[in-house]
């Protein structure tokens, strides 16, 4: 502001002094008594309006609408089994299961809490933080437009961008990011990491009956089926099944109430198309299994109750000559060991010309279903006491005690790597696991163990 106006007032007194002397000497002292425009403070501000962008992103917001988003579904879910349990309350089992349902619910329920609790302490420091930042951005610039108006007319180009800076900065803390979808088709997790539970361990309908069998969840099931579980028991000596067993949700298979009820492929035991031996699955409403007598993959359809054949390469082990076994037993009909996976459906087994060593088949569906490619591994079979496929690599598992299982084998598809060395166990809640599964839908292993039905959640890097 002097500078502006020394400048004129000095103009005038040269034009008076200039008439009356012909040699007029004009000396203007120019005092500049502000201070320097501090750049070094605008460059900092600059620099701190820009880490608070980067501080402030809606991936923030998004960990905690994901979080929210899960809690929702859960409360859902338990609103749902406690009605379930409330309408088929007509037993003595009530009480213990229900309970024990609702607890596993409350357990995640409150996991989730926890998680949403820490998150949100994080983003409301987050929140403070940057609020602060910019009260004290605010009073810098406040303080530099007090500067020379030439400076501030000169800076006018950075002061816009900062301004435009900030109210990035300031939606951003507002902003409320979409839903997370998880993602679809591919599969998005690493290997295998850990294993951990159970998380659900029920009897079921026929406590103490049918040794062997499996259950678990349609990975691609049909419309308004998607919380249905299924059954298949070993109901003649422990070898043949002749029908699906269905729930139409995990506490309807805890309290024993079979909605749906039995799918019958045929009305007896043993006969064309029974199913022979536990590891089966079911997927996109088919049950794929070893069929009575054969070396071949049957495809059972729920709904037009047709079954189609696949037949294995010539030499495929069948018939219980080369089953999964723990140290001291084989357990019989386990030649075929049928699994599914994000990808699809897979059958495990061994043949003459592999020395009993591990073979796997992706099995192509199709009218009727294919054998598509085909890997070979260098583990014995009869070694190893249960498999399962997760996001396209084989696992294997072994006997260690009747309180532990391991996890120590793995053939990933994609690089054809061998690893013999996992050591992820898993807490078994009686001696034999009988069928192994894996339900990419929620992640779960499912594990049928001398009548009981167990599930896991499976842990991936
Ligand atoms: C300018 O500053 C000098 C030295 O600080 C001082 O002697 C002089 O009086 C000042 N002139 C004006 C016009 O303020
Ligand atoms: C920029 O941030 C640093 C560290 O947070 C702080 O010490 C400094 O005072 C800030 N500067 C300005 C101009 O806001
Ligand atoms: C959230 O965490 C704080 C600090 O750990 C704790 O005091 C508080 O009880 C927690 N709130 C809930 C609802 O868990
Ligand atoms: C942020 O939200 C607050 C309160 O909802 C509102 O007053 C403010 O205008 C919003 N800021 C921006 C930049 O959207
Ligand atoms: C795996 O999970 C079990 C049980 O939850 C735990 O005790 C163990 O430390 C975990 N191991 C690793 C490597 O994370
Ligand atoms: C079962 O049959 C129905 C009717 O033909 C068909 O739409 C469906 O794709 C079949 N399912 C499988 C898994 O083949």
């Amino acid at each position: 502001m002097k500078l502006l106006l020394i400048l004129p007032l000095c103009a005038v007194f040269t034009l008076t002094r200039q008439a009356p002397s012909p040699n007029p000497k004009c000396a203007c002292q120019v005092n500049n008594s502000e201070k320097e425009f501090p750049h070094d403070k605008l460059r900092a501000v600059e620099r701190n309006t820009t880490n608070c962008n980067k501080n402030i992103t809606p991936q923030k917001t998004l960990e905690m609408e994901s979080l929210l988003l899960g809690l929702e579904r859960r409360l859902i879910q338990l609103h749902k089994d406690v009605s379930v349990l409330e309408r088929e309350d007509d037993g003595e089992m009530y009480g213990v299961l229900s309970l024990f349902v609702i607890e596993n619910e409350m357990i995640e329920i409150k996991q989730l809490i926890d998680k949403l609790n820490s998150t949100t302490r994080d983003n409301r420091r987050l929140t403070e933080d940057t609020s602060q930042e910019l009260t004290h951005l605010h009073a810098e610039m406040v303080e530099m437009e007090k500067f020379d108006t030439m400076q501030v007319v000169r800076g006018r180009q950075v002061n816009k961008r900062l301004k435009s800076d900030l109210k990035v900065c300031k939606s951003a803390l507002n902003a409320t990011a979409a839903p997370t979808v998880p993602p679809q088709g591919v599969c998005s997790h690493g290997r295998l990491r850990n294993v951990t539970g159970p998380r659900v361990y029920t009897a079921g309908e026929y406590a103490g009956s049918y040794s062997y069998g499996a259950w678990g969840r349609d990975p691609r099931p049909q419309p308004g089926k998607e919380s249905w579980y299924w059954r298949v028991m070993m109901t003649s000596s422990n070898k043949y099944a002749n029908y699906v067993r269905l729930y139409s949700s995990l506490s309807a298979l805890i309290i024993g109430v079979s909605n749906p009820g039995n799918v019958e492929i045929s009305s007896s035991n043993p006969t064309t198309n029974t199913i022979q031996g536990p590891n089966n699955v079911l997927y996109g409403g088919a049950l794929y299994y070893n069929c009575y007598n054969q070396d071949s993959v049957c495809r059972f359809n729920l709904t037009t109750k047709a079954v189609s054949t696949l037949k294995l390469p010539k030499g495929t082990r069948y018939n219980s000559k080369a089953n999964f076994c723990n140290l001291d037993e084989c357990y019989p009909f386990t030649d075929l060991d049928l699994a599914t996976d994000e990808s699809g459906v897979w059958v495990v087994y061994t043949t003459t010309q592999d020395f009993g060593n591990l073979v796997l088949s992706k099995v192509e569906e199709g009218q009727p279903p294919t054998l598509g490619q085909t890997w070979r591994t260098s583990v014995y079979k009869q070694g190893v006491s249960n498999t399962f496929m997760a996001c396209g690599i084989l696992y294997a598992t072994r006997f260690v005690s009747v309180e532990v299982e391991e996890i120590f084998y793995s053939f990933d598809t994609t690089t054809g790597r061998e690893r013999f060395n996992l050591g992820i166990f898993i807490n078994k809640m009686s001696r034999n696991i009988l069928a192994l599964n894996y339900s990419p839908v929620d992640k779960m292993l499912h594990a049928y163990c001398d009548s009981y039905m167990v599930s896991y959640k499976l842990l991936f890097l």
